[in-house]
Order: structure tokens, then C-alpha cells, then sequence
């Protein structure tokens, strides 16, 4: 499809938006991101969405997982404060209020136990990322979500729009607007050509990116980016421009040692240097 040029987005157009820091910042300043998911299974989702958002600049990093994955958190990012949960969201009850944004469904399966997390999620009102299987059980029973960037990709989409993935990629402009109407959302729909929407703003395309991040977790890297953008207080929209570009370009430069066998991880060193522009 033609895209006028002004649709475009990439990682030069939007990165005035990552101002120094001042000399007495604090981390209370930036914020603190609530990472919630990682059913039995699916752990590392929560682990590589964390790093997201720790090297998107987040002030503080929270989750809230399955308990068996606290200890093998703990030792890949030993900058996160976790907490294990299994039938009753305690833990959730009592990070919620300190969280200036919840990463929501990486990892999260659609089991009993995410579907309550999730809806605790939902009530608090706070912003949210909503991801992976949090958007597969949204789409059993879709509502507004005027405080969310929701981060599907094709597949996901199609769930949440009772469409085929073919449709959603036939015609993804038409999907995307869709995402933002039914949902009330900021929406990202992932893929080669990552389209975002909603806000009141002009829908924009981010062409950046690479067939190498096609490997398991680049999409949960995204959330994490995306809180942590929230966390620092972007507006959701500014925040899903701006992760989407940072994404890509992480993943173009990790791509520069060769883009087969780049994994999800990869992206996390770049991103330090992508966030500091000068
Ligand atoms: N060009 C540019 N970007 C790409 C390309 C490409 N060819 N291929 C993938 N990407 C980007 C996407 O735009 C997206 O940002 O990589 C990311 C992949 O994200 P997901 O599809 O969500 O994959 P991921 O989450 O890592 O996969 C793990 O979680 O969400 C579930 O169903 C999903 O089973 C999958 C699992
Ligand atoms: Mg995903």
C-alpha cells in the first residue's frame, strides 16, 4: 500500500523525545513499571520484558509471576523486585498501587490464574501495556481500554478483531483502525511495516526492523519498552511511537553481527546507547 511520507516514523523522527536527565534525578522520577505474567511454561516472557523496561530507563522494575520463577528472575536480572503468586493475587494487591504503569501478558497464558491477574490488572485503572496472551483473553471478552497500548501482533489482532490473520493482513491500516476504535486504544500491530494508532494523532508506520527479530521474545522486549516509556511519562501514544522506533533500530543494529541466531536478548545492549541520544 502507498503511505504518505508523512505517516512514516523511524527512530531519527522521534528521538527528541528522550531529553537528558537532569543532574538531581531520582529513580522516583521515572517511574516504577509492574511486569505481570510468566505462567508455568512461559517464564522467560516476564524476564525479557523486564529488561525491556529497565533499559528503556524505567526508575523501577516490578513482577509478579509464577513462584517457581522467582529465583531464576532473580538471577537473570537481579535489578528486578519479584514476587511469586499463585491462586490469590496477593502479591499483585500490593504492588498495584505503587505501579505508575503494569506490563501486562507476556508469558501469561489464558488459564485460571492469568485471567484473574488480569482483571485485578484491568480494575486499578492504571495505565497498561497489554500483550500476548492478555490480548487472547481480552478478545473472549473485549471492553475499553482507554489507558492501554495494546501490542498485538497479526495473529493476536486477528483474535481481538474476529478476524482471520489474512484479513488483518490484507488490509492492516483498516485493522489497525479497527484495534483503536473497538478498544478505545493506543494499538501497535506488529510485523515487517509496524503500524501505530490512536491518541487523536495521524496513524504512523515504523518500516524499521528486520526479519532476524522473527525469534521468540523480541515482542515481549517491545512491553517492556513501552512501560518503561509510559513510566517515564509519555503520553501512551507518544510512548508506542517511540518504543516501536527504538525497537527496530536495536534490532538493526544487532542485526550488524548478522541477523539468523540473533535472539531477543541481543536487543537489550543497543537499546542503552538508543536511549541516550547524544
Ligand atoms: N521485520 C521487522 N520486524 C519484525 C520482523 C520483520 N521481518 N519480524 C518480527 N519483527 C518484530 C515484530 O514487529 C515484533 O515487534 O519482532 C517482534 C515479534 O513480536 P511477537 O510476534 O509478539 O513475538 P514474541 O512475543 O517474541 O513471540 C513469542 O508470544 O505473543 C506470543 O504468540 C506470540 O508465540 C508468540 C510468543
Ligand atoms: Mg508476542
Amino acid at each position: 500500500q502507498e503511505v504518505p511520507a508523512a505517516w512514516r516514523t523511524d527512530y531519527a523522527a522521534v528521538r527528541h523525545r528522550l531529553r537528558r536527565r537532569r543532574r538531581d534525578g531520582h529513580k522516583g522520577l521515572y517511574g516504577h513499571v509492574l511486569v505481570v505474567g510468566g505462567d508455568h511454561g512461559t517464564g522467560g516472557a516476564v524476564i525479557m520484558a523486564a529488561g525491556g523496561a529497565l533499559r528503556a530507563g524505567a526508575g523501577l522494575v516490578s513482577v509478579v509471576t509464577r513462584s517457581a520463577h522467582v529465583s531464576p528472575l532473580l538471577g537473570a536480572c537481579p535489578e528486578a523486585m519479584v514476587l511469586g503468586t499463585e491462586d490469590v493475587p496477593d502479591a499483585l494487591d500490593r504492588l498495584l498501587p505503587r505501579a505508575s504503569v503494569v506490563a501486562l501478558g507476556p508469558g501469561l497464558g489464558t488459564a485460571a490464574w492469568g485471567r484473574t491477574l488480569l482483571r485485578a490488572c484491568i480494575d486499578s485503572g492504571k495505565p497498561l501495556v497489554v500483550d500476548a496472551d492478555a490480548l487472547n483473553l481480552l478478545a473472549d471478552t473485549p471492553e475499553a481500554l482507554p489507558q492501554a497500548i495494546l501490542t498485538p501482533h497479526p495473529g493476536e489482532a486477528g483474535r481481538l478483531l474476529g478476524m482471520s490473520t489474512e484479513a488483518v493482513q490484507n488490509d492492516r491500516w483498516h485493522a489497525l483502525g479497527l484495534l483503536c476504535q473497538r478498544y478505545q486504544a493506543t494499538a501497535i500491530l506488529k510485523g515487517a511495516g509496524t503500524l501505530i494508532g490512536g491518541g487523536d494523532r495521524p496513524p504512523r508506520v515504523c518500516t524499521g526492523g528486520n526479519p532476524g527479530m522473527a525469534t521468540g521474545g523480541t515482542g515481549d522486549v517491545l512491553t517492556g519498552i513501552c512501560a518503561g516509556l509510559v513510566a517515564q511519562g509519555l503520553t501512551l501514544a507518544e510512548a508506542a511511537e517511540l518504543a516501536v522506533c527504538l525497537h527496530a533500530e536495536a534490532g538493526d543494529q544487532a542485526a550488524e553481527h548478522g541477523e539468523r541466531g540473533m535472539v531477543a536478548t541481543d536487543l537489550l545492549e543497543p537499546l542503552r546507547a538508543l536511549v541516550n541520544p547524544i
